[in-house]
């Protein structure tokens, strides 16, 4: 089989692999499209903190069952699935809590273990999720990206009558506009990005109102409106944004954080507690699948509106540098490995 192969950073191959044997309780998935996200990126060239080398990269894949290991139900065989990336101990403390996406000895498939770049991945066979057959196959490929969505709005509790700002158009706050209006029925979704062609996609997404903040302060502009937002979205994940999201808010507003940088994001107390601000981070996913492939059953979100490319696996490096170079036509690149 081939798989992408990071062999260590800014070294890509394509590698012929023996097809893996599902151990005690995995699946093997045979994979049919898998999305790339900013992370595979970050481990190709060395930026991601968690990654170890070499490694299969790609955590966003959809495929079918094409083998069962032992103390696997053998009827999973040709069973569609979606493949949760979160593994878990299940016994830790955050995972007694239902909270296994920071399970203190977390495994993400694809970044520390191997992912879904690849003809065929053996996965854990309860994080394999079955796929009805009313989900295309691409749509079932963003169930992943659709899951971090989900985690952040669990945590914020969006209700209708929310005025929500999102800062970040890209994959992320798309996904998150889709969930706030399609899902929740939040009233006002006002997003904010620097570049004109994302902001064109957030309307598509079904952003109320959109902002460039590239030459424009968006405090002024929301000033000048009148709009306290009352659930605010960092999907840019800049660290200067967390202060000035806070002063933008409502008193008793609720601010939801995702970003990964290990710059200091300076804030103060004050700006905080005068106004009893919540603050929410989170990360991936914590057992999210069901909801999200319950949303695309019911037609709730919409994962085309994501995708403008897809290409073949033998096209993996330029399908990565198309993704990484032009933030302009591109949001969700897949890769197609079966059909
Ligand atoms: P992206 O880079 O495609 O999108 C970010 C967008 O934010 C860009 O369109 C950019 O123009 C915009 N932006 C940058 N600075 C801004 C500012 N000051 N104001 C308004 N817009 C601004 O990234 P993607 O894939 O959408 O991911 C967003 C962030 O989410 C990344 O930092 C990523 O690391 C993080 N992430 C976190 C996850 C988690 O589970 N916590 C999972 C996936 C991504
Ligand atoms: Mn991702
Ligand atoms: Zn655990």
């Amino acid at each position: 089989m081939r798989s992408v192969v990071i062999e260590s950073p800014d070294r890509l191959v394509i590698e012929q692999r023996p097809l893996p044997e599902p151990a005690e309780g995995e699946v093997r998935v045979k994979v049919a499209l898998a999305g790339i996200c900013g992370s595979d990126v970050h481990i190709w060239h060395g930026h991601n903190p968690f990654a170890k080398y070499p490694r299969v990269i790609g955590h966003e894949f959809f495929g079918t069952i094409d083998a069962t290991g032992p103390g696997v139900d053998p009827a999973r065989l040709g069973e569609r699935v979606s493949v949760d990336p979160v593994v878990s101990c299940g016994h830790c403390y955050p995972c007694s809590v239902g909270r296994p996406n920071v399970c203190t000895s977390l495994q993400v498939i694809g970044v520390h273990c191997d992912g879904g770049f690849s003809d065929y991945a053996c996965v854990p066979a309860r994080n394999a999720w079955h796929i009805p057959d009313a989900i295309s196959d691409r749509h079932a490929t963003m169930v992943e990206p659709f899951t971090i969505a989900a985690n952040i709005t669990a945590q914020l509790k969006p209700t209708p009558d929310d005025i929500a700002l999102i800062y970040g158009a890209g994959p992320m706050g798309l996904t998150v506009i889709q969930a706030l209006k399609g899902v929740y029925g939040v009233k006002q979704v006002i997003v904010a990005d620097r570049i004109a062609e994302r902001l064109v996609m957030a309307t598509n997404n079904g952003a109320d109102k959109v902002v460039d903040n590239s030459h424009q302060s968006l405090e002024d502009i929301l000033n000048k409106a009148g709009i306290r937002p009352t659930l605010i979205v960092d999907a840019a994940c800049h660290p200067s944004i967390l202060q000035q999201a806070i002063n933008l808010a409502s008193p008793a507003a609720r601010i939801g954080i995702m970003g990964f940088s290990g710059e200091p994001c300076t804030i103060t107390q004050q700006s905080l507690t005068s106004k009893e601000i919540s603050l929410f981070s989170s990360r991936l996913n914590s057992n999210r699948f069901p909801d999200v492939i319950s949303w695309m059953a019911q037609g709730k979100v919409d994962p085309e509106k994501l995708i403008t490319h897809c290409l073949p696996l033998e096209e993996v490096q330029a399908a990565l540098t198309l993704f990484a170079t032009d933030q302009r036509t591109c949001c969700k690149v897949l890769l197609q490995m079966h059909n």
